[in-house]
This record gives structure tokens, sequence and C-alpha cells, in this order.
């Protein structure tokens, strides 16, 4: 039998059972179960109130969108709907937690591909209505923002880069759900870019690279790259704010790839001989993007007096965060600019369920967007974080200083 620091008569106590749902008022650990399946995971963890992740389990839908070379919602939407049940049940089973010791579900109902935001939604609300538990909807980028809080001491507020296939933003964290939203991209995100980008390049004919995500690829082949081969302009030079802009580099890349293959007589889908310096400059061409708007969100936020002046702290995440590169250009960032720098792992960057789980907690402990069982609630596709500052950020027109990003391979 594993740990499970529930109070022994955790069943029977009021606010552990769910019937009583005053949650202020728990006399034992409260347990939360966490469901992700808002793009291409189904995950599922069980946490208890101080984070410590009693039980989790993952389904990665990766090699068949790899395969089929996008995501295709309907065949995301089968396979959520195929694994869930398994997922959830393996979460549990895991935590040796019964779902009467649940205080509370937590469900990631938006933003994301709706056919998959349903099928979570869908399970949770029969699942919190057969076991009389409360269900706590939850923003996927919020719960990308505050899983660093599971992981460090982390006061409010702090900056945070979200980065992932899906989206690209800016926020300073001012409470659990209060975010005020500095930047956001304005076509893609730059794991779309690096995913449409390795597809172009046909990484999957290579030998090193036929099962890794898009963004995996490139930073893998970049570190064998000459970066200078290419030298790709950085988005929105003349635009003094904080949004981003991956569409235009993607087109830039598209250009050289044609060329390229003009130059070495062979066909779109096969290996050019120059792909690492394409992803060399890709990747950095990428990083120099985000440290530069992410460089003008500290100082929008400096003026402004946003953060902290003891340990200010920048939190960068998702799924693009895991990339070591990105890392350390925004390492020069913060260093300039007297910043601390956190990053969860990269299993925490990623989706899962841990972090809806956690999210769930942190709501859990200040009573906040808390529902009873039967309360029907529904998928938002599209769902901004937080207050819009872009335009005052844009009015601001700040100036970088130069900077130089000079990272070894
Ligand atoms: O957060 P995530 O798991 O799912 C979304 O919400 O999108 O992020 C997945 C994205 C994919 O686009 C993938 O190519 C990218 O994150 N990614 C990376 C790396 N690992 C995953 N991008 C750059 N470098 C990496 N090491
Ligand atoms: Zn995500």
């Amino acid at each position: 039998m594993k740990r499970v620091p529930v109070c022994s008569s955790a069943v029977k106590k009021p606010g552990c059972d769910g019937k009583n749902l005053t949650i202020k008022s728990a006399a034992c650990s409260r347990l939360v179960l966490g469901i992700e399946t808002s793009c291409d995971d189904t995950g599922a963890a069980v946490l208890d109130e101080k984070g410590a992740i009693l039980g989790e389990s993952l389904h990665s839908q990766k090699e068949v969108h790899l395969r089929a070379g996008g995501i295709i919602p309907t065949v995301a939407q089968h396979l959520h709907r195929e694994n869930i049940e398994r997922v959830v049940r393996q979460a549990l089973e895991r935590s040796d937690v019964d779902p009467s010791q649940l205080s509370a579900v937590a469900t990631t109902v938006k933003p994301g591909l709706a056919l998959s935001l349903g099928i979570g939604l869908k399970f949770s609300q029969r699942f919190v209505k057969q076991h009389n538990k409360l269900f706590i909807p939850i923003h996927h980028m919020e719960a990308h923002a505050l899983t660093v809080r599971m992981l460090h001491p982390v006061a409010f507020p702090f900056l945070v880069l979200l980065v992932s296939g899906g989206h690209s933003l800016l926020a300073v964290a001012r409470g659990v759900d209060d975010f005020l939203l500095l930047g956001r991209t304005l076509d893609e995100a730059p794991g779309d870019t690096l995913d449409k980008v390795a597809r172009r390049l046909s990484l999957r004919k290579h030998p090193q690279c036929s099962t890794l995500s898009g963004g995996q690829a490139i930073e893998l082949l970049a570190k064998n790259g000459d970066r200078m081969r290419f030298p790709f302009r950085t988005p929105m030079g003349q635009t003094h704010d904080c949004c981003f802009s991956f569409a235009g580099l993607r087109n830039q890349v598209t250009m050289t790839i044609i060329k390229k293959e003009a130059e070495e007589g062979i066909e779109q889908g096969t290996l050019l001989s120059c792909v690492n310096d394409i992803a060399a400059a890709t990747q950095h061409t990428v990083a120099t993007h985000l440290a530069k708007r992410t460089h003008r969100a500290i100082l929008f936020c400096k003026a402004n007096g946003l953060l902290p002046s003891s340990s200010p702290t920048l939190v960068l995440s998702g799924g693009v965060a895991s990339n070591q590169y990105i890392r350390k250009a925004l390492a020069v960032i913060t260093e300039t600019t007297g910043l601390r720098l956190l990053c969860p792992p990269a299993k925490f960057c990623t989706d899962n369920g841990v972090m809806i789980a956690w999210n769930g907690v942190e709501r859990l402990r200040e009573g906040k967007g808390i529902l009873p069982p039967n309360v029907d609630v529904c998928y938002e596709p599209k769902a901004p974080l937080g207050v819009d500052m872009t335009a005052e950020v844009k009015a601001a027109a700040i100036r970088l200083p130069p900077v130089r990003i000079k990272i070894p391979n």
C-alpha cells in the first residue's frame, strides 16, 4: 500500500466526501483529481493539498499525429474518447485513492480544440455527478502559469512567458485567477512554427528524429548546425510592443528551403544536406524574438511597478520552454535585467494532468471558481488569459537597449 496522506476516516469526514460542499471545512488533506484533454495528450493526476503527486497517468497522441503530419481534431477526439477512462483509472489506482476520497475534480475547459475539450468535460461532469464531487473548471494557460508554484515557493506577482504549440503569451500573474496580459501571438505559436518547419524539412525521415516532435527535432539538429549560415530576420523589429509573430519567419525559412532544394536538385520530401544549419538558424531566431519581447515586458513591468523589487521572477513554461537554447536566451535577458529565471522541468512544461490538478489545488485553497457537481459547464475553444494590457504596452513604445544574445551550442 502506498502513502495516502488523508486521515483514516477521510471518506466519512465532511468536506472529504463531497456531500458537504462547504469547501473551507475539510479537516484532512484534500485531494484533487486533475484531467487534461485540451489538445493531444490525455492526462490525469491526483494531488494532495500540499502539491504532492500521489499518482498520474498520461497518454500521448504524438506518434499518431506525427505520422498524419499534424493534429486532425476528429482523430484527437477519438483517441481521447478511447483513453480517458483508462488514464483516469490508472491515476487513481497509482495513488491508491478511491473516488470517494477526492475533494474535487479539476478539468481543462478552455482554451483548446473543441472536440478534445468536449471529451474531458463530458467525462468529468459525469464523474462529479456520479461521485458527488466539487468541480473546478480550469483555464489551460492559467495551469501552465501556476505549475511552477507546485515546485518552488514563488509568490505573486511574477512575470510569465508561456510558449507552446498553441500559445505564445507574456503575462503578469498577480494571483491564482488574476493575470495582466502584456503580449500574445498575432498569428501562430512558436511550437506550431517549429512543428511546421520540421515537417517541411521532412525531419521524420531523419534517423535521429523519427519519434520527436518538431520542436525537439529542431533542437537536436541545431546542436550540430551553424546558425550564422542563414541570417533570418527577427520578427517585428519595428513594433515596440510585447506581441509575437512567427508566420513571417516560417515564410523566410520555407523560401530558403525551396532555394536550397533547387540548388541541391532534390524534391520536396527529401532531406537537405543543410538541415542542421536551417534548424540552428530557425531556433536562434525564435529564441531571439522571444527574448526581445520578454525584455520589453520586463522593462514595462519595472516602469509600472508591476513586479516586486525583491527577487522579481520570470517563469518560462509551455512545451517550447523545454528547449535549452531558448532557456539560455531568456537567461541572458534575466541576467541583464536582474530577474530570477524559473523553468519547470520539461515533463511539467508539456501538457499533463498534474498541472491541472495543481491549478485545482490552488483554486480549492482560495475557494475560487468551485462548482457543485450538478452545474453544467461549457467548454470554450478560445479564451484570453486575464486583463488585456497589450494596447498600454504598445502605447509605451519602450525601446530596447542592445543586448547580445550569444549562446554556445
Ligand atoms: O505545451 P505542449 O505540450 O502542448 C500545447 O499546449 O501546445 O507543447 C507542445 C509543443 C509542440 O509544438 C512541440 O514541438 C513543442 O511544444 N516542443 C518543443 C520542444 N519540445 C516540445 N519546442 C522546442 N524545443 C523543444 N525541446
Ligand atoms: Zn499546453
